[in-house]
């Protein structure tokens, strides 16, 4: 049984319950935010609360998320996950419970603050070494995907879309430049240089995004923020997909054409080698 934070207070999953006119039911009203944990150690969780912070002034909710990094600890504890190597804590805030109406509440509304946390299944190294794959969609989002609100549909149809064609990932595509996958952010290796989308308001600014362009500048490995043109992709050497869920996950092959050649490449093994380091420097 999982003990949930809803409104202030920890209790049983179960006994979680919203009201139906919750605007982030009916109108998709607020924002989300997943942060990893290794080994029950919250990793980067201040710039995941800070970009909470700014999608909510952007949705203009009256909320700071600053008071949510102790719960995210106590959602750790309280569900067992400190001896687990990986975790996710979620949180959403929505604007919270009016009748519904398109405008604004016109009255003070509490927002709806809920969290849980459980323990991530990674991909075991051998699976990994494997390589996964990628279906291009068209990216049918909205103008702002950098911020991180709760309306997620074009994002589900475009995953869904690519597990029906028997790929792991979906890579969006906008304009003839492949932006990001549906739940995470897509790099390729082009001349030996790590390259990936500049942080616009086309894509989530990932967390993970950011840590593997620092692990790169670490490791001596030339970093380039730059639109890819899916044209390009043909020649890359490598190409992969980051995220909180996701982690380092190497793309061999996208759509009918092998990435470099069709295998997992040396810049992933070195990305990842160092990303488990991390994950390491947390082991009890
Ligand atoms: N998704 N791009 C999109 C569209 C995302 O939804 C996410 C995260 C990312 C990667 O961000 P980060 O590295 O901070 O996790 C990029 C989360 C994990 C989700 O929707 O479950």
């Amino acid at each position: 049984m999982s003990t949930v934070y809803l409104n202030g207070e920890f209790i049983p999953h179960e006994r979680a319950l919203v009201s139906v006119d919750d605007r982030g039911f009916l109108f998709a009203d607020g924002i989300y935010e997943v942060t990893p944990a290794f080994w029950g150690t919250l990793f980067r969780v201040e710039r995941h609360v800070e970009r909470m912070r700014r999608g909510l002034a952007e949705l203009r909710i009256d909320f700071d998320p600053k008071s949510l990094i102790d719960v995210h600890r106590h959602l750790l504890a309280a569900n067992d996950l400190e001896n687990k190597e990986a975790a996710i804590v979620y949180f959403q805030v929505t604007r919270g419970v009016a009748p519904r109406a398109h405008a604004f509440p016109t009255t003070a509304v509490c927002p709806t603050v809920y969290g849980f946390a459980k323990e991530l299944e990674r991909v075991p190294r051998a699976v990994w070494e494997k390589g996964f794959t990628a279906t291009t969609v068209r990216d049918r989002r909205w103008e702002r995907p950098d911020i991180k609100t709760i309306g997620l549909l074009p994002n589900c149809l475009a995953l869904q879309t690519a597990l029906e064609a028997g790929s792991t990932d979906a890579l969006l595509v906008k304009d003839g430049v492949a932006l990001e996958g549906s739940h995470n952010n897509f790099f390729a290796v082009l001349d030996g240089t790590v390259s990936t989308h500049p942080a616009t308001n086309h894509i989530l600014n990932g967390i993970t995004r950011e840590y593997v362009l620092e692990l790169s500048r670490e490791l001596e490995v030339p970093v380039e923020e730059r639109p890819i043109q899916l044209e390009e992709l043909a020649r890359a050497e490598e190409a992969f997909f980051t995220g909180t869920t996701t982690e380092i996950r190497p793309t061999v092959r996208i759509d009918d054409c092998p990435v470099g050649d069709g295998r997992v490449g040396p810049v992933a093994k070195l990305l990842m080698d160092a990303y488990q380091e991390e994950v390491d420097r947390h082991r009890p």
